[in-house]
């Protein structure tokens, strides 16, 4: 059975009281059921009192981002031994907003998800092509491509840790959610490069888009085993209906 996955991305919103608000109600709703592993993924400044908010509930803890070194001079990052040290087990690496607005490459992110994963965190690896790769046909070259460099590094024996989130950069944040027919062809394809690296059973998350309504059909296809869930994490009824979808069906 592979661990089914619901992550909220918060991304650059909340304050700090909206952040103990919303955490709350997600610990709350989730209670004590450990079917789907639920994450919420807050800015840097407000994961320690987050943290305390999770506390005795299976709700985790993760970062959005993080560096590749652990210390030293390296003004205004954050190290992955840092997330650890106030409750993160999950760091969300290669979002497309790092690489697109940040510039970040196939390369930096493979270091970065090679130092998470010494940290001991579970890295959810973002991987999806924008809508010129996906109208040339690229899309399977462009999952190559950020597979590997995303994956260059990690310590083989680490894979087990990582999680893939499919975003198709055409999907987030734009209401234009990828059809469960096009999303599970991009898990399949996603799934067959991780049985050839021997981690057949990694889960793989959509991203983009995924509202109450239309989580349901996108988890039901056989290839998807959760969410990274963006402007509806910010919503407690919907992100919590949202892990609802994603529990084990029958
Ligand atoms: P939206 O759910 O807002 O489209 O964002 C998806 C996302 O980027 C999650 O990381």
């Amino acid at each position: 059975m592979r661990q089914r996955i619901v992550a909220g991305n918060w991304k650059m919103n909340t304050n700090r009281a909206v952040a103990r608000q919303l955490a709350g109600a997600v610990v709350q709703g989730v209670g004590s059921e450990t079917r789907v592993q639920v994450v919420v993924c807050p800015p840097f400044p407000y994961l320690t009192e987050v943290a305390e908010v999770l506390a005795g509930s299976p709700v985790a803890l993760g970062g959005q981002n993080c560096y590749e070194r652990n210390e030293g001079a390296f003004t205004g990052e954050v190290s992955p031994t840092m997330l650890v040290d106030v409750g993160c087990r999950y760091v969300i690496l290669g979002h497309s907003e790092r690489r697109h607005i940040l510039g970040e490459t196939d390369a930096f992110i493979g270091r970065k998800v090679d130092a998470a994963l010494k940290a001991g965190l579970r890295v959810i690896l973002c991987v999806g092509e924008t809508l010129e790769e996906r109208q040339a046909g690229q899309v399977n070259s462009v999952f190559d491509r950020q597979l590997q460099g995303g994956l260059a590094h990690a310590d083989k024996g680490l894979l087990s840790n990582v999680v893939i989130a499919y975003e198709p950069v055409w999907a987030i944040g734009t209401g234009h959610t990828a059809t469960p027919e096009q999303v599970q062809e991009a898990h399949r394809f996603l799934r067959t490069r991780l049985s050839e690296m021997g981690v057949p059973d990694l889960p793989i998350l959509y991203g983009g888009s995924v509202d109450a309504a239309k989580a349901p059909k996108l988890f039901a296809a056989p290839d998807v085993d959760g969410g990274l869930i963006g402007g509806a994490s910010l919503k407690p009824d919907q992100f919590l209906a949202i892990v609802q979808a994603a529990l084990p069906q029958g």
